[in-house]
């Protein structure tokens, strides 16, 4: 029986299916690659040696999602699909409700309808919206500031509501703190479309010479160095965390929620200069206006995942640059068309649920 990995070739997603493969799960993606590209998938295919199926389908068309699930068994899901940009959530809100929320729900029938019931929901820090306290715990009462953070919060009561309506489902949802990093290899990573809005995927690019300079989004907070404190936490300690809680969800019968975080906040400042040893780049910034939006601090308590998962991060600030690093110099246009030529492989994609397609190594 295989794990169903919805958004699989997205950045999260693509790690957590090289990890499923690495320990010897079956895997299956689905993906509409309305955010990423095929050749994540390829990347993660060679690396792990295996082949597994892929369909290029969206979580909102009913019928085709059906068909996966008849022409497939699985023993557990994780799902990764949504649009997670917090200003394009602003402008369009609707769009994001009906792809997060109604593309989950549009899971979980399916999943209901074929009997399979162990989930794991990504979930975010954004849940939590403004709060001064810190760490932040699981019990911080949710307070999401924009439409994109409030799909997450839906989609978290919904999964509350569906287990208590029927207690043979088994889900964990987990909260991240800030992704960052790349696989080791420096063949898989971060392809943000356009330019980034995130601080790790700026700078990178700035180290390559694709972008001018870093803009810091204020220098007044109350902070180490009056810049934003973020718990930036490596993608591959986050794979490992889905794995370990796949196995909970695969053992129990229950509903959890974990953060994923290291429990250590940098600074913007911080995180410049760990990038710039890493990279041995100068990374030039200006100081603008804080952003709207942003809090000062924020970091996790994540003793719950340790106590209840067995999982911990692992993985430092300067592994997480050093390898950001790697894929942004192995990688300077993330996975577009001059890096598929170096890659170049048969690649048939279908649309069709019965048509799937294996990446080829
Ligand atoms: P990503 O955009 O790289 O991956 C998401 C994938 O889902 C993409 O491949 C996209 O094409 C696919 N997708 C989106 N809507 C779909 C649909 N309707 N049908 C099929 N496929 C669809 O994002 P990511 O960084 O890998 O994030 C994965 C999940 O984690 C998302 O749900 C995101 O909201 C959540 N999350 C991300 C972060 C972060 O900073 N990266 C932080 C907290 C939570
Ligand atoms: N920052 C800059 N300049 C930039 C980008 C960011 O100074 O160009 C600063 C921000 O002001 C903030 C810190 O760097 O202090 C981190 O900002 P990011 O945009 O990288 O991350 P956020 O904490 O704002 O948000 C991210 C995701 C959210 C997610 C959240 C918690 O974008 O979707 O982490 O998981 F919810």
């Amino acid at each position: 029986m295989a794990i169903l990995v919805t958004g699989g070739a997205g950045y999260i997603g693509s790690h957590t299916c090289l990890e499923l493969l690495n320990k010897g799960y079956e895997i299956i993606v689905i993906d509409n690659f309305s955010n990423s590209k095929p050749e994540s998938l390829k990347r993660v295919s060679k690396l792990s040696n295996k082949n597994f199926k892929t369909y290029q389908i969206d979580l909102l068309d009913k019928k085709r999602l059906d068909e996966v699930f008849s022409t497939n068994q699985f023993e557990a899901v994780i799902h990764f699909a949504g649009l997670k940009a917090v200003g394009e959530s602003v402008n369009s809100p609707l769009r994001y409700y009906e792809n997060n929320v109604t593309g989950t729900i549009l899971l979980c029938e399916a999943m209901r309808k074929y009997g399979v019931q162990n989930l794991v929901f990504s979930s975010s820090a954004t849940v939590y919206g403004s709060t001064n306290e810190v760490p932040i715990s699981e019990e911080t009462q949710l307070n999401a500031m924009n439409p994109y953070g409030r799909t997450k919060q839906m989609c978290e009561e919904i999964l509350k509501d569906l287990y208590l309506s029927d207690q043979t489902w088994s889900i964990s949802i987990l909260r991240y703190f800030n992704p960052v990093g790349a696989h080791i290899s420096g063949i898989m990573g971060e392809d943000p479309i356009g330019i980034p809005n995130n601080l790790m995927p700026y700078i990178s690019q700035v180290a390559v010479g694709k972008l001018k300079h870093l803009t810091v989004f204020g220098n007044n907070y109350h902070t180490i160095d009056g810049t934003g404190v973020r718990d930036y936490i490596h993608v591959v300690d986050l794979a490992k965390g889905h794995l370990k809680a796949l196995e909970k969800v695969l053992a129990t019968k229950e509903i959890g929620v974990y953060n994923l975080g290291t429990g250590q906040g940098y600074s913007v400042f911080e995180m410049v200069e760990a990038f710039e040893k890493a990279s041995g780049e100068r990374i030039p910034y200006i100081i603008k206006d804080r952003r709207p939006g942003d809090v000062a601090i924020c970091y996790a308590n994540p003793s719950k995942a340790r106590n209840h998962l067995g999982w911990k991060a692992t993985r430092g600030i300067d592994q997480m640059c050093q390898d950001s690093w790697r894929w942004q110099q192995n990688n300077p246009n993330g996975y577009n068309e001059q890096a598929e030529k170096q890659n170049r492989r048969e690649q048939p994609v279908f649309n069709h649920a019965s048509d799937f397609f294996m990446p080829k190594t």
